[in-house]
């Protein structure tokens, strides 16, 4: 176990598997660490921490509010910060053009908990608010533009394929039929649909009825897996040999793609498997520190249950 240097963040947020993710990532000092998606500046805080006075932390996030935590981050740091705003996919692959290497990178994927409690920025069903759900606020597309603009048949694909939301077709429906008379423009006319929508005994079980569609909404208003599906590579890139990877996810898909990703680079060889030599030449260009994804302890969700479903993969770059 390592030392408890957990010291006040920049907010009380509690950064999410953050005992095994310094373990894991196991930062020495005068090393370069990239914190991918810095939000409060939890994990960034005790990745600092590790650096003990000497190496870098950058700090990447789209959300323009983060900068405000950055900055107190950056004067408690102890060590040389610096603060990009952008999609991750776009700042680590300016980063790989400019040379920039690291040693470690964090992803811990998805919305804050800051973002999540802003009931204005329209994440939340439990909340009446303008339908909006960026991360980014001077970003395009929006829930509503989303809601209001798609066909029936995109929507219950996004539903179905984001949210795995089982009555994704009929809240398509009454959604395309409901805007007909009127725009959505708030949260709570798009949780009145969807209970409208679904049959009446599934309002009752499993979580909030309107829980799927607004992750749904907010994985495509963000466009969350496009996103990782550039990152990852430009983020491996960038890494020395021995550099760590981690990434945190919330749902499957997010996972899928990561696993997917580690799992294509450690086996190095993509030959046919009737092949009875390897004629790639590929070697296996990581090694992953655990086969099955960490997850928290009872302990940690008792006190972070929002921390449920996460799942931290790492890899070492070879
Ligand atoms: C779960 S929070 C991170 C919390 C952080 N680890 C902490 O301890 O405070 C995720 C953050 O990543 C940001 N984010 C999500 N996707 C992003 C992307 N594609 N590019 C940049 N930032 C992103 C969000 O704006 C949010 O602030």
């Amino acid at each position: 176990m390592l030392p408890n240097v957990l010291q006040p963040s920049a907010t009380d947020h509690v950064p999410v598997l953050a005992d095994a993710v310094r373990e894991l990532i196991a930062i020495e000092p005068g090393e370069t660490v990239i914190d991918a998606t810095f939000g409060a500046g939890g994990h960034a805080a005790l990745l600092a921490a590790d650096l003990r006075g000497s190496g870098k932390l950058i700090a990447i996030d789209r959300d323009q509010t983060t900068r405000e935590y950055f900055d107190r981050f950056a004067r408690r740091a102890g060590v040389a910060t610096r603060f990009l705003r952008g999609d991750f996919a776009v700042v680590l692959r300016q980063l790989a053009d400019n040379g920039v290497q690291a040693d470690a990178i964090l992803f811990d994927l998805g919305v804050s908990s800051m973002q999540i409690d802003r009931p204005e920025r329209g994440f939340s069903y439990a909340a009446d608010a303008p339908l909006d759900m960026r991360m980014d606020t001077s970003a395009e597309v929006t829930a509503a533009g989303i809601v209001n603009e798609a066909d029936e048949r995109d929507l219950a694909t996004i539903f179905k394929r984001y949210g795995e939301e089982r009555y994704a077709r009929q809240i398509a429906r009454t959604i395309v039929r409901r805007r007909k008379e009127q725009r959505f423009e708030r949260t709570g006319d798009l949780v009145e649909t969807i209970r409208a929508a679904i049959p009446a005994p599934a309002r009752f079980g499993d979580g909030h009825p309107a829980k799927r569609v607004f992750q749904a909404l907010r994985i495509a208003v963000n466009d969350e897996l496009g996103s990782l599906e550039i990152a990852l590579p430009a983020a491996f890139s960038i890494l020395h040999p021995g550099g760590r990877l981690a990434v945190i996810s919330f749902h499957s898909l997010e996972d899928r793609a990561v696993k997917r990703f580690m799992r294509d680079l450690e086996r190095g060889c993509d030959c046919p498997p009737d092949f009875p030599v390897c004629v790639c030449g590929r070697k296996p260009e990581l090694r992953t520190l655990s086969r099955k994804p960490v997850r928290p302890t009872p302990a940690e969700l008792t006190v972070n249950p929002r921390a449920a479903s996460a799942r931290l993969r790492v890899a070492v770059k070879t």
